[in-house]
């Protein structure tokens, strides 16, 4: 602990012990603007943020822009094909240089400021009216280009470049994950919610089934009940929970289960975090994912996507798929939107307490830990 760590002690032990006798992380994590300038400091670029799937970058010239915690990058397929991910920061004057996702004109980047334009390797090629400027080395000039890592089809980034590979991270997630084939699928973005809360309250709410008899009674609860979910110990970059039917036997799906999906994956609906805040939840047809914007201690967006198989996007019956999919699970985001709202106002409270952990909770205490070890961990240099 650093001397202006700001949990004390008692706090820190409450979260480390078992998780039978452990509690919730004091309630002040989730509104302290001093807390979330710690953690855009130290938690976000020592971990492994999502930026986008592959699928977001089909051909060479196609982008994709991110804030990440106020850092604005591009993920970016170059003319050889290699995904690269820049600072999206003109070395000029500032401005971002790209914006919303798209294809480079001419596979090239012009600065809508003063039209620097730069390669796609972030080389910047051209620089009007700088033939003045002494000591000018145009070919010195490139975007940084930040570390990144594929996993099963996404990219990520790692902005303080020091984060262990994510194969290697995840090596004991991987048999619960592979045989999805995320790679060869495709995204297509579903809906977007604005969330004036912690960004946590929301990551936490997905990391357990425990609210689903009481929030989500006639849905979620009816299909996979609370008492037969199946939450696995893991080595705390991720966490894993199992979904199974109330039947006991497969799930029923709105399309064809993924192509060699092992007989027992049918049985089941998988559930991870990737931290700091990758959510996934699949079953054996269609992932259904959870990406963050994160604007302030108190503001975030959640950006929902499913993946589909490879050329689903230009299927006719895309919008009725996507319609479907929706018409299930939008009434259960608006349940848990509803929880959330309250938490948002709860934790506010001279009264609010840092709670006592069930034992359908262990994804929640595992997220509470992870999250002391980041913030705890001694802040790096970036790359
Ligand atoms: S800020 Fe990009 S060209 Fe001036
Ligand atoms: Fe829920």
């Amino acid at each position: 602990m650093t001397d202006h760590f700001p949990l004390t002690s008692a706090e820190i032990d409450a979260v480390r012990r078992p998780l039978n006798r452990a509690s919730l992380l004091p309630t002040r994590v989730y509104s302290d603007p001093d807390i979330f300038k710690l953690e855009r400091e130290r938690l976000f670029p020592s971990g492994w943020m999502v930026v986008c799937h592959v699928s977001d970058l089909a051909e060479p010239g196609r982008y994709v822009t991110r804030h990440l915690l106020g850092e604005p990058v591009m993920a970016v397929r170059d003319r050889d094909g290699q995904i690269r991910v820049l600072s999206n920061v003109c070395r000029h004057r500032n401005t971002t240089l790209l914006s919303g996702e798209g294809t480079c004109k001419g596979n090239r980047m012009i600065c809508p400021y003063h039209g620097w334009t730069y390669g796609l390797d972030g080389k910047l090629l051209a620089a009007p009216f700088m033939d003045e400027a002494e000591n000018f080395v145009r070919r010195d000039i490139k975007l940084p280009e930040l570390r990144h890592d594929l996993w099963h089809g996404f990219v990520f980034v790692n902005l303080d470049g020091q984060a262990a590979p994510l194969a290697e991270a995840l090596a004991d997630l991987e048999p619960h994950v592979a045989p999805y084939r995320f790679e060869d699928m495709e995204r297509v973005e579903l809906k977007r919610t604005r969330a004036p809360w912690n960004w946590k309250v929301s990551l936490e709410n997905f990391s357990e089934a425990y609210h689903q008899p009481w929030v989500h009674p006639i849905s979620a609860e009816k299909e996979f009940p609370a008492d037969k979910v199946d939450y696995r110990d893991t080595n705390n970059a991720y966490s894993l929970f199992l979904l199974h039917h109330a039947s006991g036997g497969a799930f029923e799906l709105m399309t064809d289960p993924v192509a060699g999906l092992p007989e027992e994956f049918l049985r089941i609906v998988t559930v991870f975090n990737i931290y700091p805040y990758f959510h996934c939840l699949t079953d054996p047809s269609i992932p259904l994912l959870l990406d963050f914007n994160i604007f302030s201690e108190t503001d975030h967006e959640m950006v929902w996507s499913i993946l589909l198989p490879a050329g689903s996007k230009a299927r006719p019956d895309l919008d009725q798929l996507v319609a479907g999919f929706l018409g299930f699970i939008a009434p259960i985001m608006a349940e848990d939107v509803d929880v959330c709202t309250g938490i948002a106002m709860g934790v506010q409270s001279k009264f609010a307490t840092a709670g006592r952990l069930s034992h359908m909770e262990r994804a929640v205490h595992q997220f509470h830990n992870w999250w002391l070890d980041a913030m705890q961990a001694p802040a790096t240099g970036g790359q």
